[in-house]
């Protein structure tokens, strides 16, 4: 047996490794297994389909009918007509789906499927819909094109998730999300075999559903930005047909403001309320607030949150959660619970006396009091409850779920108790983080114990909105998500960062060619910027920025004075408007860590041709400065990267000479570049660490993390 378990590895890990000699793929995520065979599969204009299933799968009729159109387009090639509509058994169809079960996108499901390319044929085989889904995915990837034509290369490739939950989470309260970018969202998700989108409904800032039952909900608590049950139902229609299950989540009992405006009958303190931050960002003297005031303020203000002493409180949960779990078919609701610090609950004094005559220590007490209510009502109407990790107490219910997100001792605690963990700790997309930071995301194990294997479900990434609108969101969100959906998605052998970031900027151009906005809308706000004249010298400087990481642009934002909760405050900073992890400085990044290794002329020649690029690009920007109202930072970027630019020119000269450079010389651009660091408007330059490398003839490796405040 045990000579069986070596004998698998070496296979797995021989798998993998013939992988990266193979040809290159643009696949993301990376299947479980890929074995290259010889030749190509060459696309022509009689490529046909034939399905092999339950003739009422529309689910995957559609999807196949989808792929199809994407390679038609894709090739040029004029298909025909061809619209695959029901069973059909050709076996000299170009591509052949077989499915064994109609079973759409369910958690824990058998999302496995087979696929077998070679010259003659593309033989794609799941067991479920959800599997041929994913599938039809690899086939979009893995075409691709030379001076001949389209091809596919010639691989079998078997493939199923690590993880059974694969989730991003979207903040759509704090600044309203649009439908038709949720909607986006699903299609990037499914490109990348995510299956759960996370939509955080309400918050203090907004109630994002309608209620029917109690309208006010929305009337009062949204300002008008709010999904009608239609259009609900069509969106979890929308995302049902691509594999996506949404969970809805309804955060309570703190964070709760929105709620109360409508229905102060529920708080703990009285009100009236207003749709807002749950606390005021700006000091009693009028400035704007320091970290340390934030900090304060989480743990000591009195946060608006639901009275879990009260009767009431739970039949109108009741009726609200019935209302909603019919509309979602989602196993899961998710009820938040996180950062409710008792304030509210300790000042009131029924509230105290409730918990005195409960015996109950302290405010944590009452919220898990309030959690296993809460949970119950939900086993009413056939949910399982999922919270953030401070919903976890000693006294959880076995299937309430855990999502942790800032302590991961919460993980260790709530396996140990036998509950359901789903893991957001180093996968918040909101800190500004590169892609490589949540690749390697220790939270994830490399392997997980036997024991745990059922209850380590998976993970999420996380887009929170106060820093984000319908115009940025996308540019936050993709390309890096795709590289948690590889994390979740294919083995943990899999982690070679540069082939990473080379599938990641490959997989945001597939996604640009979905429909997915997140290079429209950079680009789109550089011309806003530039009142439509041409944006490429602009782009120059914008390309190699990055917004600073951790939570102080956040927190910069909201203690300006239009705080960036309120729905209408303009996120068009250039921090806001530019991508987070630049591809940019990857490629350069790349071409310096090749060069000092191999000192190849080819490598030179292109770090050359960059740096000259910066060196000069001045000339052209300088009349376009003239016509950008407040370019003082711009400004001050470009003059640095000229700076910058001049030092890596002046060490890439030395390195091809063979020069060993003077310590004084070393010194005296180090200090220059030093200058080139610095911060304006929460953005930085982004490619000083590569040019040091020149410099320095040593590239230094990045940080695992950085630091959030
Ligand atoms: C959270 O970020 N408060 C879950």
């Amino acid at each position: 047996m045990k000579k069986l378990l070596l004998f698998c590895l070496f296979l797995y890990a021989a798998t993998i490794t013939y992988a990266q000699t193979a040809p290159l793929t643009n696949l993301m995520p990376m299947p479980k297994s890929m074995v290259f065979g010889s030749g190509q599969f060459n696309i022509k204009p009689n490529f046909t389909v034939a399905v092999k299933a339950d003739a009422t799968d529309t689910i995957l009729y559609a999807a196949v009918n989808r792929a199809y159109q994407t390679l038609n387009r894709k090739t040029g090639l004029h298909f025909g007509q061809q619209y695959i509509t029901q069973n059909d058994k050709s076996d000299t169809a170009a591509l052949i789906v077989t499915v064994k079960q109609k079973a759409p996108a369910q958690l824990g499901g058998d999302e496995s499927y087979t696929l077998t390319i070679t010259p003659k044929q593309i033989n794609l085989t799941a067991n479920t819909t959800a599997g041929a889904l994913h599938g039809l995915e690899t086939i979009v990837q893995l075409t691709t094109s030379n001076s001949q034509g389209y091809y596919l290369p010639a691989v079998t490739i078997n493939d199923a998730p690590r993880f059974q939950w694969r989730g991003l989470m979207i903040d759509v309260a704090r600044h309203f999300i649009p439908l038709d970018v949720v909607k986006r969202n699903i299609d990037a998700m499914a490109a990348v075999k995510m299956n759960v989108l996370h939509l955080h409904l309400s918050d203090d800032e907004g109630f994002r559903i309608e209620s029917k039952i109690y309208p006010d909900l929305q009337r009062k608590g949204s300002l008008g930005d709010y999904y009608t049950q239609v259009q609900i139902k069509d969106l979890v229609k929308y995302a049902q047909a691509r594999g996506i299950i949404i969970v809805p989540e309804f955060d309570m009992p703190g964070h709760t403001t929105s709620w109360l405006a409508g229905h102060p009958e529920l708080a703990a303190a009285p009100g009236p309320y207003q749709p807002g931050p749950r606390f005021k960002m700006t000091s009693t003297n009028g400035k704007p607030m320091g970290l340390m005031d934030i900090m304060k303020m989480i743990t000591t203000a009195p946060t608006p949150s639901f009275d879990p002493s009260k009767e009431s409180t739970y039949l109108f949960l009741d009726r609200f959660f019935g209302e909603m779990a019919a509309l979602f078919p989602s196993p899961y609701i998710h009820i938040g619970a996180d950062e409710n610090n008792g304030v509210a609950w300790k000042t009131n004094p029924a509230i105290a006396a409730f918990m005195k005559k409960n015996n109950m220590a302290d405010t944590h007490a009452l919220q898990a009091y309030f959690v296993k209510r809460v949970s119950q009502l939900l086993a009413k109407h056939h949910k399982k409850t999922l919270g953030w990790e401070e919903l976890f107490s000693t006294d959880l219910p076995k299937d309430v779920a855990v999502q942790v997100w800032s302590n991961p001792a919460y993980a260790g605690k709530a396996l140990a108790h036998g509950n359901k963990i789903l893991v957001s700790k180093g996968f918040y997309l909101d800190v500004f983080m590169p892609a490589y930071v949540h690749y390697n995301n220790t939270a994830i194990p490399e392997s997980i114990t036997a024991e745990n294997k059922a209850l380590f479900t998976g993970g999420e990434a996380a887009q929170w909105s106060e820093a984000v609108d319908k115009d940025n969101i996308e540019t936050r969100i993709w390309p890096r998500a795709a590289a948690i959906a590889e994390r979740l998605w294919s083995p943990a052998a899999v982690k070679d960062v540069p082939d990473m970031y080379r599938r990641l900027f490959a997989i945001s151009n597939q996604l640009d060619e979905l429909g997915v906005q997140h290079i429209g809308d950079y680009n789109r706000s550089l011309r806003r910027l530039t009142s439509g004249r041409d944006i490429a010298p602009l782009k120059t400087v914008t390309d190699v920025l990055a917004p600073i990481k951790g939570y102080k642009k956040m927190f910069a934002r909201i203690t300006k004075p239009a705080g960036a909760s309120y729905q209408t405050a303009p996120l068009t900073a250039i921090s806001d408007i530019i991508f987070v992890d630049s591809e940019v400085k990857r490629r350069f990044r790349k071409l310096v860590a090749d060069y000092l290794q191999t000192k190849d002329a080819t490598t030179e020649q292109a770090i050359r041709i960059q740096l000259m690029l910066w060196k000069n690009h001045r000339t052209a920007l300088e009349p376009l400065l003239q016509n950008i109202p407040n370019s003082a930072d711009i400004d001050a970027f470009s003059k640095n990267l000229v700076i910058a630019a001049n030092a890596g020119l002046e060490a890439l000269d030395n390195l091809k000479a063979g020069k060993a450079p003077s310590a004084d010389w070393i010194k005296q651009k180090t200090d220059e570049l030093a200058t080139t660091k610095t911060v304006y408007g929460e953005a930085g330059l982004d490619i000083i660490v590569e040019i040091e490398g020149l410099v320095n003839g040593k590239l230094a490796a990045e940080p695992a993390d950085y630091p959030l405040f």
